[in-house]
């Protein structure tokens, strides 16, 4: 018995190392395929693919070319930090429906469901049998309008159409819900965009008043050292308040504290 399980665990560990080792393979085949051009739009930078295709087959890749070891690290280290940072959230998660937006193996949806909320993810690829993160494109989330009352992400960054991205949690969100966007610090801090990244910006400025024009309004700013340097915004869907005229227009931005 004792034998038996021991060879079990070497063979999925070997089919483990080969399905790691297919996925850099594929890296490099598509390293090739989509280049290394980026175009830039007022201070945030957009990778260039061939089609829509490529992007999602280069997003894929990542969580298959991903050692175990270092998954598991990232997932205790994120875990732990995220708890601690949704405890000081200006608000209680308990009872609270959350949305996680590109969020691999899950380690924010269990942070958030810690914290007493209803929380489920979604990704391009969550890997198999999780309990946490089903398969989703945050372009086309396929949830119902104004059904969900906080969407999470710390993934902006691999957006494809960062536009499109924003305008589905606006879409989704609930009246008055809340979107909170961990950020790191973007290219002026030196914070250039790796290989799997899709969409960068210059600062954490730039990036918030990109999100806040689609129709955000800042409640919160804090900084953040886990899982790495940024920053944490936490927006609340602007309602359109029609004005003499009739016409809808948004509130303003609430300034924001220095971070
Ligand atoms: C840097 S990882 C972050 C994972 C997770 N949020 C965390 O911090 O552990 C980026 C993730 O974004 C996912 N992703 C990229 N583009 C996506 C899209 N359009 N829709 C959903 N997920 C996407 C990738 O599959 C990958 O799991």
């Amino acid at each position: 018995m004792g034998d038996s399980s021991g060879r079990l665990d070497e063979l999925m560990g070997v089919s483990y190392e080969l399905r790691r080792i297919a996925g850099q393979m594929r890296k490099a085949v598509l390293r090739f395929r989509i280049g290394g051009a980026w175009r830039e739009q007022g201070g945030t930078w957009a990778r260039n693919y061939p089609d829509y295709e490529s992007y999602l087959a280069h997003q894929r890749t990542k969580l298959d070319a991903m050692r175990a070891s270092s998954l598991q690290s990232h997932d205790a280290r994120f875990f732990h930090a995220l708890r601690v940072r949704l405890s000081l959230l200006p608000f209680s998660l308990r009872g609270r429906s959350v949305l996680c937006l590109a969020a691999r193996q899950g380690s924010e949806v269990r942070a958030f469901i810690d914290a007493g909320a209803f929380a489920i993810g979604i990704d391009l690829n969550p890997g198999r049998e999780n309990r946490y993160v089903v398969t989703g494109d945050f372009h086309a989330l396929q949830f119902a309008t104004g059904s969900v009352e906080i969407v999470y992400t710390n993934s902006l960054d691999h957006s494809f159409d960062f536009d499109r991205s924003v305008g589905e949690v606006l879409r989704v969100l609930s009246d008055d819900g809340y979107f909170i966007v961990e950020a790191g610090r973007g290219v002026e801090a030196g914070d250039e965009p790796g290989f799997y990244e899709s969409f960068g910006w210059a600062s954490p400025d730039v990036l918030l008043d990109a999100i806040a024009e689609r129709g955000f309004i800042l409640e919160n700013r804090s900084g953040l050292d886990v899982p790495w340097r940024g920053v944490q915004f936490v927006l609340r869907k602007a309602t359109p308040i029609p004005d003499d005229n009739g016409v809808k227009r948004l509130g303003a931005r609430v300034p924001s504290a220095a971070q």
